[in-house]
């Protein structure tokens, strides 16, 4: 035998033992369901493959052997835009059944990829259990990323709540790369104390859209309808939480207008739920901005079409990212200062980004305004909800409750 042939023998080995200890690419949580007896394992691959993706899933640690966990799933391979950019697959296991505020542990992936090492989550209590979630916005994946999530994690979320401008692709297929480093840095940083990954919950930014002009959101937005599509039947969704949560996840004009058919939905949503004792909006772009212009034309639209339903509604509080600093509005009702029944917005996305200045005096609909990089810690109780905000050394920037 020639040292070529030597040579090349010995390599094809060392590509098999590779392969053979490798992983799936990301695998990721998401809800499409209710998060006290569902949960979605996104298992995203290199490429296609032909031996389906399994889920093994049990209630106690079976340390990844496959035979001993009494539950299994297939997933599901859905066919997504993400696979024009770098061939990479997206197959989904939709556990369902579960059981409310239970840790599972689980492995998942397939023959030529190979199994994850066994990994684990928690469902949601469910009833009136308290919660805790992070909200934060516009992260991308560098700078103070990676220190903010590595901070958040040891708050014990039960979820993250992402508003938008999540890795910054701007929605073009050559976006592989940073959605890589993206779903890497929530997967090893956002762990839990006690070893949990952490599902995603997640409304649409301006980051995450191309400019493309076609009614197929796959093709505006293949990243983010790609990794977070399924969490309702369209970009804006709500999700209840227990018996005393619910939240309403809205695209402030970046695939869906405000007005027409999402406001219809918003107002249908409201009325349905309107004795839900807590109601939550988190979206991008702010209507009450601390850095941004007041008079913005997207935090205009926000105010006609949306506020007038969270006053009708006496929504509890809204979410706000995009202007990458920190603030806690007045309580709010009508476009005026109120003492109760109004709405308190919090914000403004900065969970990775720089911070950008704020005015040097706070603006009249604030309470609090600073340029600070930082997350929102949420407990949500029967009683009510406790509110910290946390910047990126750690210290508490805010704190409060409502109602
Ligand atoms: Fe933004």
């Amino acid at each position: 035998m020639t040292r070529f042939r030597i040579a090349i023998i010995a390599i094809v080995a060392l590509l098999a033992a590779f392969v053979s200890n490798a992983e799936p690419k990301h695998v990721y949580l998401t809800y499409s369901g209710a998060p006290e007896t569902t949960i979605d394992v996104n298992v995203m691959l290199l490429d296609k493959v032909s031996a389906p993706v399994e889920v093994y899933y049990d209630t106690e640690p079976r340390n990844g052997d496959v035979n001993a966990y009494k539950q299994h799933m297939t997933a599901t391979y859905l066919p997504t835009t993400m696979e024009m950019s770098d061939r990479r697959t997206l197959h989904v296991a939709a556990l369902k059944d579960l059981k409310p505020g239970t840790v599972y542990y689980f492995v998942a992936g397939e023959a030529k990829y190979g199994m994850t090492k066994e990994r684990k989550f928690r469902t949601l209590p469910g009833g009136d259990k308290p919660f805790r979630f992070i909200d934060g916005g516009d992260m991308g994946v560098d700078g103070l990323v990676v220190p903010l999530l590595t901070l958040a994690a040891k708050e014990d979320p039960d979820f993250g709540l992402i508003g938008g401008d999540i890795a910054y692709e701007n929605g073009l297929l050559a976006g592989a790369a940073t959605w890589s480093q993206w779903l890497t840095n929530w997967d090893q940083a956002m762990v839990t104390p006690d070893g949990r990954m952490v599902p995603i919950i997640t409304a649409i930014g301006n980051h995450e859209v191309n400019r493309y002009e076609s009614p197929d959101f796959a093709q505006r937005s293949p990243w983010y309808m790609g990794t977070f599509g399924r969490q309702g039947s369209d970009v804006f969704h709500a999700k209840k939480i227990g018996d005393n949560a619910i939240f309403f996840l809205l695209d402030s004009g970046h695939l869906e207008p405000h007005d027409g058919k999402q406001a219809a939905w918003l107002k249908q949503q409201l009325e349905a739920n309107k004795d839900v004792k807590f109601k939550f909006a988190a979206y991008h772009v702010p209507l009450y901005p601390a850095h941004r212009p007041y008079d913005g034309a997207g935090s205009k639209l926000g105010r006609d079409h949306w506020a007038p339903l969270f006053d009708e509604y006496s929504l509890t509080m809204a979410m706000e990212h995009h202007d990458h600093v920190f603030k806690r509005s007045q309580m709010l009702k009508g476009g005026k200062v109120v003492k109760k029944g109004g709405t308190v917005y919090i914000g403004d996305g900065c969970f990775g980004r720089g911070p950008r200045p704020v005015d040097p005096q706070v603006r009249w609909y604030n309470q609090k305004e600073k340029s600070a990089a930082h997350y929102w810690v949420v407990n949500v109780t029967k009683k009510g909800i406790k509110l910290r905000a946390v910047d990126d050394k750690g210290s508490e920037l805010d704190k409060f409750t409502l109602p």
